[in-house]
């Protein structure tokens, strides 16, 4: 899908963006933000963050707990009006991945939650990541990937994401069509290893999945 359709989806949905994430994640997409920023802080510490495809600012909510320099960045001007009515302190930038508007070396930090996969241009997202990260800066991503074999439990997730997920989003978003994007995406993006050798001039730290879920945490140093 072209960048610009990807972003027009998530404009389209953005005013009910975050009570979907809740009720079809069962709220466990709390959790996992925590523990990543949790594990990310045990190599860096009071971080000057950028959070890249902020959306409506579910990561940097947790990340207000542990620092106070945050900044936020997303293609879509609806989920950013969102972000924005939430945290009017915090500065946002409505910009692609894969042309921030920073000087090199800004951020200790970089998170990029459940957006990377949205991302057409990878590769020239992460080189960016790696030009505006300081010298042994920290890149966190949290991302749904592909699984490397099939499992009973996989195939039960599947079945969830692939049928009834995009009912319920669909309804509430009355956009049913973003709702069947989401796992029409994660089998078309990476596993968890794929996208780990993606990061290229990075020292992978931490790569590993949740328990009972299809989401993945990546932590890596800029080398
Ligand atoms: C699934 S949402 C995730 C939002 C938020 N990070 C979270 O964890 O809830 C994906 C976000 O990525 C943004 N996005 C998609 N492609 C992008 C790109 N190329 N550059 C920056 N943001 C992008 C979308 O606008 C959307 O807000």
């Amino acid at each position: 899908m072209q960048q610009e359709k990807i972003v027009k989806m998530f404009d389209e949905i953005a005013p009910s963006y975050d009570l979907v994430n809740r009720i079809v994640s069962f709220g466990s997409d709390k959790i996992w933000r925590e523990k990543a920023i949790k594990e990310t802080l045990k190599y860096t510490k009071n971080p000057k963050v950028l959070d890249v495809a902020c959306g409506s600012g579910d990561m940097i909510e947790v990340w207000k707990k542990y620092t106070n320099d945050i900044t936020g960045l997303d293609a879509s001007a609806g989920m950013l009006e969102v972000a924005k009515k939430r945290f009017p302190d915090i500065k946002f930038y409505h910009a692609l991945a894969q042309y921030l508007p920073f000087e090199d070396k800004s951020f200790d930090v970089i998170s990029i939650s459940f957006g990377i996969r949205n991302v057409v241009e990878i590769d020239k997202a992460i080189e960016e990541f790696k030009r505006v990260l300081k010298k042994e800066g920290i890149l966190l991503i949290l991302e749904f990937t592909k699984p490397d074999k099939k499992t009973a439990l996989r195939n039960a997730i599947d079945f969830y994401s692939n049928k009834i997920l995009p009912k319920i989003g669909g309804i509430i978003s009355k956009n049913q069509e973003a709702y069947e994007y989401l796992p029409n995406s994660i089998n078309n993006f990476y596993t968890l290893n794929e996208l780990s050798q993606k990061l290229k001039g990075f020292e992978i730290k931490v790569a590993r999945n949740f328990n009972l879920s299809p989401t993945s945490m990546i932590i890596a140093k800029k080398i």
